[in-house]
């Protein structure tokens, strides 16, 4: 159950050469992400498609998979313990479920530190991961929630670095991406929206993960946490 998107998942499980026949179901609860999926898997003439289905309430049988991804997504699901109660039911008993989620990510820490500093201490994103994300034991105890065992869990932590040509154009393409409150974009916000923007630019430079070498390069680090884990009970 690889969420949809640009299928980064379903990309790397074929570089795998995996057996013949090999099923994917991906879902997403964004039709926006079902759709991008499904035109990334014909474009590349795969025989899987997407379909819109909330992680919380999976439609598919006890002990269907014998792998489970879920990627980028559990911290910012509504109530991320429902969600992996699901993975845990749908995967079959010996089976192994993936989970990744940032420790850090400057570009979107930022969104949110940027919407606070401008809009007030209680203004929030549309989208924002829950603040335990920061927390290197909580994907852990999501999925011990939901029903896995402590003990079978494996954490780990890998860094993405993500170089930026122009912070000027960066600053508006990440607050233009991320930057929207619940329920949409506001004439408030059209009004501000510079202001934003430059804030969104001073405060970027001064987060954990913004590196500056001798030539101005700028490069920004995230670090992902990937929670791998065997679903060891009936
Ligand atoms: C950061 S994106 C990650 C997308 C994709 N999994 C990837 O790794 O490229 C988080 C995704 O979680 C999806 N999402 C949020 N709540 C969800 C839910 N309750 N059920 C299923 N997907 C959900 C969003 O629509 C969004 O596409």
């Amino acid at each position: 159950m690889p969420p949809a998107a640009l299928a980064p998942v379903t990309e790397a499980l074929l570089a795998t050469s995996p057996p013949a026949g090999l099923q994917i179901k991906a879902t997403d609860i964004a039709a926006g992400m079902v759709q991008l999926y499904n035109a990334t898997s014909a474009a590349r003439k795969w025989p899987y498609t997407a379909t819109a289905m909330d992680a919380q309430k999976l439609d598919f049988a006890d002990k269907t998979f014998s792998h489970t991804f879920l990627s980028f997504g559990l911290p910012i699901i509504d109530d991320p313990v429902r969600a992996a109660k699901e993975m845990y039911r749908t995967l079959r008993p010996g089976g192994t479920a993936v989970t990744a989620f940032w420790l850090q990510i400057p570009q979107g820490e930022c969104a949110q530190e940027t919407r606070c500093a401008v809009y007030g201490p209680d203004a929030r994103l549309a989208v924002q991961p829950k603040p335990e994300h920061k927390d290197r034991d909580y994907l852990r105890s999501l999925l011990v929630q939901g029903g896995f065992r402590f003990q079978d869990v494996q954490l780990h932590e890998k860094s993405a670095f993500l170089p930026v040509r122009s912070l000027d154009e960066f600053a508006l393409a990440i607050w233009s991406a991320l930057g929207v409150p619940p329920g949409g974009w506001t004439q408030h916000d059209e009004d501000t929206w510079d202001a934003a923007v430059a804030k969104y630019k001073e405060l970027l430079q001064k987060r954990s993960g913004f590196r500056v070498d001798g030539q101005g390069n700028i490069t920004l680090e995230a670090i992902a946490q990937v929670a791998i884990v065997r679903k060891t009970r009936e």
